[in-house]
């Protein structure tokens, strides 16, 4: 019998691929059930959605997860509204009720059946044509939603997406508004852009200006490790616990690229996993990706080229004078701007100390070091 791979990557996961946070649940509960509206921050593929929807399961409050991660327009964000309101199962059976909650949004929507099951579900009428109709439908959207429930919390991720949609902030103050509003609703934001967000809450001229409880998404301890190991127990694997410390420090402790790694090793059908053999899989999927890797060189300045050398060798101080020399960029300045451009590209970020950044991707910084390193 084929015994399935006990890692997962990529998509959010839960149950037993699921390592739980109790303490970070428990702040982050606590506030919202006080009504504290939350933010969560962290980097990319660091595990924000997967606990967002284990956090919601636990909680007594009922909830909507909207995704907002490719919006572009307003139309795109009502549209993701619309479809978590959809897809509660417990709700879409009283969608007819609750547009009657506030009489200014039933000509706006349609009860047409759903293609696939058949049932009546809800659609934007095509009434709604302009930014103007679609604003308003927002509004009255936000509005309703203190009607779902008791007590409900609402949960926007990759928050920062509001604020890239140029609209000279309507999104942004239309949302605070509902926050401030709505008495029963508590929301909860995840982000990973660390520099706009922190903007957005931390600017005196922002509608978000101190709304929120921000709380950095902490790194897993080392149960992870101890979890890590257990897993491939479970396959008949050993594993040394140095050498998931190793993978863990190298991944810039990202859990989405150790169970990565971690699913390669099992499907390679390795036995004994030690420092060695970990590297030469992660090499392996690096060595896979260069291509892209290669691509994405080649498209950037060539001053942001030298700047992410720089980055990809030298993990802290990056700023420090004598480097500059050594990867033959100009002055301070020009590295300042370049490092700011590969922010907006989102390939890296700002670290947690200063003078250090984050790769959006650690297997590039990786491949970085093994083409240009010493
Ligand atoms: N609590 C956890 N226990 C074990 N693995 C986890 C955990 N959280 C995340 N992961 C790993 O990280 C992967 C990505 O998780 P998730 O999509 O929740 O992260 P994210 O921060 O929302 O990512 P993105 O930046 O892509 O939105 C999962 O597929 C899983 O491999
Ligand atoms: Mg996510």
């Amino acid at each position: 019998m084929l015994i399935d791979n006990p890692f997962k990557f990529g998509d959010p996961v839960e149950g037993e691929y699921y390592l739980p946070r109790p303490e970070l649940a428990r702040t982050v509960g606590q506030f919202l059930d006080n009504r504290i509206h939350v933010i969560l921050i962290g980097p990319r593929r660091f595990g924000k959605t997967s606990f967002i929807l284990n956090l919601l399961k636990e909680k007594t409050q009922s909830s909507l997860f909207i995704d907002v991660f490719n919006i572009t327009s307003h139309r795109d964000f009502l549209q993701q509204v619309l479809r978590a309101i959809r897809g509660k199962k417990p709700w879409s059976a009283h969608l007819k009720e609750w547009l009657s909650t506030i009489p200014r949004l039933r000509p706006r929507f349609e009860m047409q059946p759903d293609p696939v099951s058949g049932t009546p579900t809800l659609s934007l009428s095509a009434e709604v044509s302009s930014d103007k109709d679609v604003k308003e439908t927002i509004q009255d959207v936000l509005a309703a939603l203190e009607h779902l429930g008791k007590q409900v919390i609402v949960t926007i991720d990759e928050f920062q997406k509001i604020a890239e949609i140029e609209d000279k902030g309507w999104l942004e103050a239309t949302l605070r508004t509902q926050m401030q509003q709505l008495k029963n609703v508590a929301f909860l934001y995840t982000g990973s852009r660390k520099g706009i967000i922190y903007d957005m809450i931390n600017n005196s001229n922002r509608p978000f200006y101190r709304s929120c409880q921000p709380i950095e998404f902490p790194a897993f301890g080392t149960e992870f490790t101890d979890w890590i190991i257990q897993r491939f127990s479970i396959v008949n694997i050993t594993c040394e616990r140095a050498a998931v410390d190793h993978l863990r420090r190298i991944l810039q402790d990202t859990p989405n690229y150790i169970q990565m790694v971690c699913f390669h090793v099992v499907a390679q059908g390795i036995q004994n996993v030690t420092q060695k053999k970990m590297d030469d899989v992660l090499n392996t999927i690096v060595r896979q990706n260069a291509y892209a890797y290669q691509t994405l060189l080649n498209s950037l300045a060539v001053g942001q080229q030298r700047a992410l050398r720089l980055a990809a060798n030298e993990l802290t101080q990056i700023f420090a004078k004598d480097l500059l020399a050594k990867y033959e960029i100009k002055t301070g300045p020009a590295l300042h701007a370049a490092i700011k451009s590969l922010k907006d590209k989102q390939i890296l970020d700002e670290g947690t100390a200063k003078g250090k950044v984050f790769f959006d991707d650690p297997l590039f910084a990786i491949w970085l070091r093994t083409e240009f390193g010493e």
